[in-house]
């Protein structure tokens, strides 16, 4: 009877232990990593849910590529079913799939942080979605891919120990969020999170128009600086600007499907290492 009853503790513990991670990976994918946002196709009203991970609606075209998100469902055949764990989360935190590496569109560089249990969970919470056949037209890529930089101090994985630090923490969302890689300028046109953390300056064309990403450097008058951490806070969830006006599409739809969902911990977090970004016009 002990036996049994310890056995059956055992189980429970797994089960509560396996629904976390699912929770968790759910926070990381929908509140932080937009994994949507490229992978799931949309309709007029927003992401297709029904067809989630089935692979994203817009094609992201450069000279080295031509490529639109992939299928992330555990589909076998379209999607990364067959994939080993390892596949999943080198695709995932270096750009690199089995059959080489990926265009730079999958933002590799804003997840290489990961801590390692985070990214269990990210590759558990896909694994647990529905599969969803699709035929999406094959990738076209060319040339060196080069991958993109991290965020000083966000290039290899945090740990949970390094977390309990409010600034780390910050830095881990504003990596995960991807926040520096729209919003730095760009160097050889590529974003430089080294030299031009968080300047601003890259255009994002989209079928509402082109849009300039903002200076969020704590610049008092060129950047964020001189914001509240309510402004702050409500650009980056609501996507409203300082003088209450909707911010544009780009940064507007991440807010209302995303960063709405961020813990108030990570949001103070974030605000609090935004301020301490150096600088820069
Ligand atoms: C900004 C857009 C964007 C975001 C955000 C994004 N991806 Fe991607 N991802 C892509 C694109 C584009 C490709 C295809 C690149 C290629 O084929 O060269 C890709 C490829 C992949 C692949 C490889 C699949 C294959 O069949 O080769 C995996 C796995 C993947 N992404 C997982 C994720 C996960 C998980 C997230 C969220 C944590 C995520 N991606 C977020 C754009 C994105
Ligand atoms: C896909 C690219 C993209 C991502 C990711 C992104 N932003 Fe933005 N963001 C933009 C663009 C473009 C604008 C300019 C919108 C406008 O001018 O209406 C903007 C505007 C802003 C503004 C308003 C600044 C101002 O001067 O009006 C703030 C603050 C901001 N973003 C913070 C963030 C933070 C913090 C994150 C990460 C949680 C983030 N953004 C992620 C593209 C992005």
């Amino acid at each position: 009877m002990r036996r049994l009853s310890a056995l059956y503790w055992l189980l429970l513990c797994d089960v509560a232990h396996s629904a976390s991670l699912l929770d968790r990976g759910q926070y990381l994918v929908e509140a932080l990593m937009a994994c949507d946002n490229c992978h799931t196709p949309r309709s007029t009203e927003g992401y297709d849910y029904s067809r989630r991970f089935s692979g994203g609606s817009q094609v992201f075209t450069d000279k080295d590529y031509s490529v639109r998100g992939s299928n992330i469902s555990p589909d076998l055949e379209s999607g990364v079913g067959p994939w080993s764990d390892a596949e999943l989360k080198a695709a995932i935190v270096s750009g690199v799939s089995p059959k080489g590496r990926l265009a730079p569109v999958m933002p590799s560089e804003s997840y290489r942080a990961l801590t390692p249990n985070d990214l269990n969970a990210v590759v558990a919470f896909l694994r647990a979605k529905r599969p969803i056949k699709s035929d999406a037209p094959p990738q076209e890529r060319h040339g060196a891919l080069e991958p993109r930089r991290a965020i000083p101090g966000a290039e290899t994985p945090l740990s949970d120990a390094g977390l309990a630090d409010p600034l780390q923490q910050g830095l881990y969302v504003a990596s995960l969020a991807r926040c520096m890689s729209c919003h730095s300028g760009e160097t050889d046109g590529a974003p430089d999170p080294e030299r031009r953390l968080g300047q601003g300056g890259r255009i994002f064309r989209t079928p509402a128009g082109a849009t300039v990403a903002s200076n969020i450097t704590s610049h008092p008058t060129k950047g964020v600086g001189a914001w509240t951490d309510q402004e702050l806070k409500r650009a980056i969830i609501e996507g409203t600007g300082r003088d209450g006006k909707p911010l544009a599409p780009t940064m507007a739809n991440l807010s209302k499907a995303h960063f709405s969902k961020m813990a108030e911990r990570d949001i103070e977090a974030l605000i609090a290492w935004l301020r301490t970004t150096p600088p820069k016009e």
